[in-house]
C-alpha cells in the first residue's frame, strides 16, 4: 500500500462540566462528546526517505512539528523504531482553534492510518496509550464511538450506544480562542470555607454526581426529541470564560435563538456554537438565515457521524 485517504471528523461537546483542577495542570472533566460529519480529509503517502512532511490547504495550521498530525507520526516512528517516512496532506474544512477538535481528529486519523500503511498491528490499548500522549481529545477520535461520556482529562471514554443521530447548525466567528487561555480564565466558585471548589473532595464528588445526572437527563431528552427539556440540561462550564474572551459567542446564541433554535451551547473551549434541531430541513433553513444575517461567520449544517 502506497497511499491512503481518511476522513477526519469534528466533534461537539453536548455537555461539558469542569470538575476540578489536577496536579498535572489539566482539569478533570465530565463531558458528552458527539462525532459530527464536518470532516477534514487526510491523505497519507509512503515516502522513499524517512521524513515526515505535512502539507495543507489551510494557511492557518502549521506544517512543521507543532502540528498534532506530525506529533502522531513522530510518536509512532520513535516509539516503534520505524524507518519509513510519510507525507501527510490535510484538506481542511473544520475551522481551526474553534472547539471542534480538528487538530486532535487529524492526529487520530494519522494514528489509525499509519497503523494500516506501516502494518503496525496496534491494539486498542496501544491506540489509547499513544492518543492520550498527543492530546486530551485524541482518544475520542481514535475510539470510533459516535457518542461518548468522557471523564479524567477527557481520555476515559464510555460508549453511549443508545443515542440516535442528531441534526445541528454550527456557527463559528472569525476570532480564534486558545483552549489553554480559556481554561486559565475559568473562575472557581468559592465554598463557604473560602477554598476553591475543586480543592474539596466532597465538592468534587458532588459535582461528579450532578454532572452524571444532568448528562443522563440530556441523553434522555435527546432520545425523546424533547428539545425544551434538552435546553435545561445542555451545559458548558467553559462558556463564561470563553464569552469574556470572545463576546461574539453571545451574539451567535442570540441570533440562533431569534431564529427559533431552542437548544444551543458552546462546543469545547469555543468559540464554535452549535444548535440542535429536529431535521435536516430545519438545519439547512437556519443555516441560510444565519449566513444572510452575518457574512463573516462560518455556518455549517451537520449531523452525527
Ligand atoms: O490536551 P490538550 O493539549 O488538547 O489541551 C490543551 C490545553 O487545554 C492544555 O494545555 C490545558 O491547558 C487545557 N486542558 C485542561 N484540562 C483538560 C484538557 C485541556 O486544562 N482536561
Amino acid at each position: 500500500m502506497r497511499s491512503l485517504i481518511l476522513k477526519s471528523p469534528a466533534k461537539l461537546n453536548l455537555y461539558l462540566n469542569v470538575i476540578g483542577k489536577r496536579r498535572d495542570g489539566y482539569h478533570s472533566l465530565y463531558s458528552l462528546f458527539e462525532r459530527i460529519d464536518l470532516c477534514d480529509e487526510i491523505t497519507l503517502t509512503a515516502r522513499t526517505d524517512s521524513a515526515i512532511k505535512i502539507s495543507s490547504t489551510s494557511s492557518q495550521i502549521p506544517s512543521n512539528s507543532s502540528n498534532l498530525a506530525y506529533t502522531a507520526a513522530q510518536l509512532l516512528k520513535e516509539t516503534l523504531k520505524i524507518c519509513s517516512g510519510v507525507s501527510i496532506r490535510i484538506k481542511k474544512r473544520i475551522p481551526v482553534a474553534a472547539g471542534l477538535g480538528g487538530g486532535s481528529s487529524n492526529a487520530a486519523s494519522v494514528l489509525l492510518g499509519l497503523n494500516r500503511l506501516w502494518r503496525l498491528g496496534l491494539t486498542k490499548k496501544d491506540f489509547l496509550r499513544f492518543s492520550q500522549q498527543i492530546g486530551s481529545d485524541v482518544p475520542f477520535f481514535v475510539c470510533g464511538n459516535r457518542f461518548s461520556i468522557a471523564t479524567g482529562r477527557g481520555e476515559k471514554l464510555k460508549n453511549v450506544t443508545s443515542m440516535k443521530s442528531l441534526w445541528h447548525i454550527v456557527v463559528v466567528p472569525r476570532r480564534k480562542v486558545s483552549t489553554k487561555v480559556v481554561y486559565k480564565a475559568l473562575r472557581w466558585n468559592k465554598t463557604k470555607s473560602g477554598a476553591s471548589s475543586c480543592a474539596k473532595m466532597t465538592t468534587y464528588t458532588n459535582l461528579l454526581t450532578k454532572s452524571r445526572d444532568n448528562a443522563n437527563m440530556l441523553i434522555h431528552a435527546l432520545d425523546r426529541h424533547n428539545l425544551p427539556m434538552a435546553q435545561r440540561y445542555v451545559f458548558n462550564a467553559l462558556e463564561k470564560p470563553a464569552v469574556r474572551l470572545c463576546p461574539s459567542i453571545s451574539m451567535i446564541k442570540r441570533t440562533l435563538s431569534s431564529l427559533g433554535v431552542e437548544v444551543c451551547a458552546l462546543s469545547g473551549s469555543g468559540p464554535a456554537v452549535f444548535g440542535i434541531v429536529n431535521s435536516r430541513k430545519e438545519a439547512m433553513r437556519i443555516c441560510r438565515a444565519v449566513k444572510a444575517k452575518q457574512k463573516q461567520w462560518q455556518v455549517f449544517g451537520v449531523r452525527t457521524y
